[in-house]
Parts: structure tokens; sequence; C-alpha cells
């Protein structure tokens, strides 16, 4: 399976490398960064030392977008940290961002690649939307797009209705829900059920040893933050459930819906709006995970962690 992975790296990002490193039915054929849970720059940086850490240099990284498309840049370091990682330190990274930007290596490598690539998203869809704003044709020739997005059901992590990654770039994510394109939403009412504690920790003894550091001492982090600001044990682990999804689809439960983005609200801005009982009469736009299998993820990621 070809799949370009889209991040903002990120504790729970960072995740999710380790646990596609250890997917080989996964054929990654490029990262590309955006802002997010910290600038760009620090995102790029982080998926540098990251490719570096999994011994994944043959796949090019690309910087993507430097803010979002009407907004202002958001950031969120007290979630990740100042670098983005938590409290886990990485080497700096010997090798190089490619040349060319996000968006354009998405565009080249779909159209070499037609109705062959998923595009796994994990962080604010920004360098898609530009992708689709400059190509617009583009859209018939993405495979599918999957995104760690927005929230049904479950209440907001970034404001009360709306979640981190719709919130950077609602307009980003309004482009993709209009495109047409096979979409599969992976929202906080399954993410937030997928609790990683320092139980899951000590499940990974006897997995590599700078791997297991790394994903205790980033995670060490990432829980005193839900645990200080969403009185929450254990955290979030959003991002690897996405890609986990892409070869074990049974973890979920799908529902069709037409689904909806709040562009203009006075409270419920980038809220998204599903429609259950298909009020609206639209077809539905999407495919929603909205229940998981708690334990055979959390197992499927341990096993797969304990592989490389
Ligand atoms: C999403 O936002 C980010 O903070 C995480 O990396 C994840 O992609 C969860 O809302
Ligand atoms: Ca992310």
């Amino acid at each position: 399976m070809k799949v370009i992975l889209d991040t903002d790296p990120g504790i729970d990002d960072a995740l999710a490398f380790i646990l596609l490193r250890a997917m080989p039915e996964v054929c990654l054929q490029a990262i590309t960064t955006t802002h997010g849970n910290t600038t760009v720059q620090k995102c790029t940086d982080n998926a540098l030392k990251l490719v570096e850490l999994l011994g994944m240099q043959d796949i090019p990284v690309a910087e993507g977008a430097h803010e979002p498309l009407v907004k202002a840049l958001s950031v969120a370091e007290e979630t990740h940290g100042d670098t983005g990682l938590g409290h886990a330190v990485l080497p700096s990274a010997k090798i190089k961002a490619v040349d060319s930007n996000a968006a354009n290596l998405i565009i080249d490598l779909v159209n070499a690649n037609p109705n062959e690539i998923t595009i796994l998203c994990i962080g604010p869809v920004t360098n898609i939307a530009l992708a689709l704003l400059k190509e617009p044709g583009l859209r018939k020739k993405i495979k599918n797009v999957v995104s760690m997005a927005g929230t049904i059901h479950y209440p907001g992590n970034a404001t009360p209705s709306s979640e981190y990654n719709v919130f950077c770039d609602p307009e980003a994510f309004d482009i993709l829900l209009r495109s047409g394109i096979d979409l599969t939403i992976v929202p906080l009412d399954v993410t937030y059920k997928c609790l990683f504690t320092k139980s899951h920790v000590e499940r990974l003894a006897g997995a590599k040893e700078d791997i297991r550091n790394f994903i205790d001492r980033s995670t060490a982090f990432y829980m005193e933050f839900h645990a200080e600001y969403q009185g929450i044990e254990g955290c979030a682990i959003n991002d690897p459930l996405a890609a986990a999804i892409l070869v074990k689809p049974e973890l979920v439960t799908f529902r069709d819906y037409y689904v909806d983005i709040e562009l203009h609200g006075e409270f419920t801005t980038a809220k998204l709006s599903a429609d259950h009982f298909a009020a609206t009469g639209k077809a539905p736009n999407a495919k929603v995970a909205m229940e998981v299998d708690v334990d055979g993820f959390m197992d499927f990621f341990i096993e797969r962690v304990k592989t490389l």
C-alpha cells in the first residue's frame, strides 16, 4: 500500500512514525510536514530526527505549509513541549528535507501513481488543500485520504467543540470535505478512548532500547499534559490509531455520514457536524470511525513496536 504521511510531529505523530515503521504492509512514499503542534520548521526537524531514529532515510521529507490558509498560526507547545517531542531528546538530524515543498511533492507523487496513493493526514490538512487548489484535477487521482480530525460527539480538545487539527485550519478541512475524495475521518470519539498509560510503557520491555526510551520520555510529557489540563490519566494516542486502521480497519466501526464544518460560528468555529439521521438528504461524504476496539489497538501497537 502506497502512503504519503502528512504530519506535524508532535508526540502522537511520532508514535505514528514508529508504528508505520513497524507496518511492512505500508510503503511510505514521502513524509510531508505542516504547521500544527508547533511551527513547521520544528515539525520538519522532528520528522528528520524520527526518520534517522527509525532508519527510514530513504523516504523523502518535504517541508510544507508554514501557516493556515486563512486564520493565524496556532501552536500547542503546552501539549507537546517546546520542541514538539515532550521530554524526549533526539540527536540533531544529519539528513535534510528535499527541495520540493510538501504540496508540490504530493502533486508529483499522485500524478506519478494515479489512484494508488493513500494520504494519511495526522495534522492540519493545509498541504492537501494547497495541492488541490493548485491542481484541482488531483482529487480524481488520490486513492483516498485518512485523516485524524474532528470530533462528532466527544468534547473538543482545542475549543469546547472543535478538535485541534481541524481548529488549526478549518478552511483547509472544508476544501477536503468538499473535494469528493474518498475520505475516512478518525475523530476524538475513538482516539480519546485509546489512552496510553505507564502500564503500556512497561509492556514495551524488550522493545529496541532507543525506541522504547523515546516512547517513555515523549509520552511522559503528554501524560503530564492530559493530567494537568484535562484530568485524564494516560494520554490519547490519536495519530497512531489512524495509521493502524490502514492495515487493520476492523479495529474500528465506521459510519457513513454527510459531514459539514462550521466556519463562522460564534462559539463553534471548526466544529464538525455529522448528519446521523440523514436530515439533510445529502449523500455521505465521509466514513467516520465511531467505535474502537481499544485493547485490540493497544495490543497491535505494542506487538508491532516490539518487532522493530
Ligand atoms: C491531534 O492534534 C494534535 O495535537 C495531535 O498530534 C493529533 O494529531 C489531536 O487532536
Ligand atoms: Ca498530529
